[in-house]
């Protein structure tokens, strides 16, 4: 298994799909290596592309505020994205680049075993499933669902860039937020089973 560093090295380095031409920086996730929560967004933005450095942007602003106001401490995060460079302006990332970027997260959750894993937006639940090997559906039918796959219970969520353009979801994104706070922390005390039963866990196999 690569450790953090040496995987942030392979990224600065990587090749493998087109995104390479359209990247001034490539971004590496950020956090703490033994972080209780990973939250996965799309690609990294305008400034992250300048930076290096994962939601530093709008998006990131919203993120930070709304961590905060469900007082999930910044330093149990751990914040990666589902492809590392950023795509042609008003572009997602297509399946091949998520497909192709897709080890870097496998090789980060193997690193880091994070408790919870919070994939915001269709792209980032598409990663998800290509490493768990699940098909989760559309962002917009299970936001907020609670599933239990590979020892990580998995809390599909809004990403924030859809809760700036359509504040109407803000409600349901917040408390999607409540809800992992919550359950970070109970993950740490209580054993599976009154987990999976307390929160109406859909156990993935
Ligand atoms: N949006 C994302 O999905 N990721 C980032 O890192 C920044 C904005």
């Amino acid at each position: 298994m690569r450790s953090l560093p040496d995987l942030c090295n392979e990224i600065k380095n990587c090749k493998k799909c087109d995104l390479q031409f359209s990247r001034k920086k490539p971004v590496c996730g950020f956090g703490g290596s033994q972080s209780t929560i990973m939250i996965i967004g799309e690609a990294p933005g305008a400034k992250e592309d300048e930076m290096g450095k994962p939601f530093v942007g709008r998006s990131g602003k919203l993120l930070d505020a709304t961590l905060e106001a469900s007082l999930i401490p910044k330093a149990r995060v751990y914040l990666t994205n589902s492809v590392r460079c950023r795509p042609k302006v008003g572009e997602t990332p297509k399946n091949s680049e998520i497909r192709a970027c897709s080890p870097y997260l496998r090789d980060e959750i193997e690193a880091i075993v994070p408790r919870v894993i919070v994939p915001m937006g269709n792209s980032a639940i598409r990663a998800l499933g290509e490493i768990m090997n699940n098909d989760f559906g559309k962002v917009t039918e299970i936001s907020g669902s609670i599933y239990y796959c590979k020892k990580a219970f998995i809390v599909p969520q809004f990403h924030p860039a859809a809760i700036l353009r359509n504040p109407k979801r803000s409600v349901k994104f917040r408390e999607n937020f409540e809800t992992i706070s919550q359950l970070a922390r109970d993950v740490e005390i209580d054993p599976l089973d009154a987990i999976v039963r307390n929160y109406d866990v859909k156990v993935v196999s």
